[in-house]
């Protein structure tokens, strides 16, 4: 088998994108397999920049077969607009299949979604709007419609009616008016028409594509603490993020998977509310949002920027599995000075020995940090490990022994040619 997850280790926004591009040149199928397009995946080739929300990062190549899996929330029109910017600009892309089972985005989600989080006041989560949390939400209480439902005519029409029926109810008690059947029902059915003619069960094909010993990739959205079950909820995302998350939104089991990436920056950020221990409100955390140009790919916000957080990467590497780390954004780093980086909580003055589980034990949480001194220069030239500057090497030594998790590869600028695969054996298992 040789089957690879990449997964966000830390908040998302690690350049999941642009290592999913990298490593997809040799895949043959490349498998979203959770949230919708709250992520947003950065590739740039050459003078092209290519800003993914809803379609795997791996479409630009014309050999792999891009799968949007049954784990996903996809709203119609964000991918019918983004099929159309990537074929302008690259004709050739991969085959696109979007799973049956997915669940589809309407327009009631994103209101629900602005509604509930303004009905939050000083609580809110910070969401991307994109309705994704109720959509989810649809999916659990089972009132959700699924792309299969939505591309036949006849199941479409009376799905939808009976939905819509509730939320129109449920919009109302925010005091907002109900949605028009007829309206929605043309726009989608104008999506459907579009969408048709991608929608396939793929799930057997992915499984003979591993059993045959085929690249098959799967690609994370989000971050390992932004999962529903494994983040800081509520300040969390919907959907499981996490690697196990590959099994549940593809079909795959466990026993599937060879090799798990986890994608971190050198840094850590954090967009929307919740915990994050290590963050810098001062000068030294302006200077790596400007330097890594740290602002939201799908909503523009500026992230919050801090140093990097080895304990929470150390159960990030556990709770995933990790085989190995992809090390980001070493480049942003440079010029900062000395380099700080948590290696203990406390609390009370004593140190925690377990991982917080809810979000008011991280009331009062501190951490507690280790210096290591940082490098200055331009080092994305750097081609070979050894190229680093030696404090540069010392840091990313640290970083795995601490996390007892080998660096994978080294990511020291956004262009593909900006990568340094350190183990290859780690890659496809
Ligand atoms: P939602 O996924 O839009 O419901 O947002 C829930 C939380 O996850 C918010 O804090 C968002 O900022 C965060 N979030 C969702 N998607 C991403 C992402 O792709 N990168 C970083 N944060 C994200």
């Amino acid at each position: 088998m040789a089957t690879l997850v990449i997964v966000g280790a830390q908040w998302g926004d690690e350049a999941k994108g642009k290592i999913v591009d990298v490593l997809s040149a040799d895949a043959l199928y490349v498998v979203r397999y959770s949230g919708g397009n709250n992520a947003g995946h950065t590739v740039i080739v050459g003078e092209d920049t290519f800003k993914f929300h809803l379609l795997p990062a791996g479409i630009l190549y014309p050999q792999v077969t891009a799968v949007l899996g049954g784990g996903m929330a996809i709203c119609p029109k964000s991918l019918l607009e983004e099929l159309d910017r990537t074929i302008a600009k690259r004709p050739e892309i991969g085959n696109l299949v979007v799973s049956p089972a997915a669940h589809v985005v309407f327009p009631y989600h994103r209101l629900l979604d602005q509604l509930e989080e303004e009905a939050r006041g000083l609580n809110k989560i910070g969401t991307t709007s994109r309705g994704i949390g109720p959509c989810y939400t649809d999916k659990v209480q089972r009132n959700g419609i699924r792309i299969g439902e939505m591309v036949e005519p006849i199941v479409f029409e009376r799905r939808l009616r009976e939905v819509l029926a509730v939320k129109n109810q449920l919009l109302s008690m925010f005091g907002h008016p109900a949605l028009d059947f007829d309206e929605l029902h043309t726009e989608f059915q104008a999506y459907a028409d579009r969408i048709r003619p991608y929608v396939r069960n793929i799930e057997t094909d992915i499984q003979n594509a591993v059993r045959k010993g085929e690249r098959v990739m799967f690609e994370g959205a989000q971050g390992t603490f932004l999962d529903l079950d494994h983040g800081t909820y509520p300040y969390v995302t919907s959907s499981h993020p996490v690697s196990a998350g590959a099994c549940l939104g593809t079909g795959i089991g466990p026993r599937d998977i060879n090799s798990v990436l986890g994608v971190c920056k050198a840094y850590t950020t954090r967009v929307g509310s919740g915990p994050f221990l290590s963050e810098l409100t001062n000068e030294i955390g302006n200077q790596i949002r400007e330097q890594g140009q740290e602002f939201g790919t799908t909503t523009g916000r500026p992230r919050r920027c801090g140093w990097l957080d080895l304990v929470a990467l150390r159960h990030s590497s556990r709770v995933n599995s990790l085989s190995g780390l992809v090390l980001t954004r070493i480049d942003v780093l440079s010029g900062v000075g000395d380099l700080q980086v948590a290696t203990a909580y406390k609390k009370d003055g004593n140190v925690l020995d377990h991982w917080p589980s809810c979000v008011h034990e991280w009331e009062g949480v501190e951490p507690v940090y280790e210096t290591l001194p940082g490098w200055s220069g331009d080092i994305r030239g750097a081609r070979k490990f050894e190229d680093l500057p030696q404090t540069a090497q010392n840091y990313v030594r640290f970083v795995e022994k601490f996390t007892e998790t080998p660096a994978a590869i080294l990511s020291i600028g956004p262009d593909r040619a900006e990568t340094m695969i350190l183990r290859p054996d780690l890659i496809w298992g």
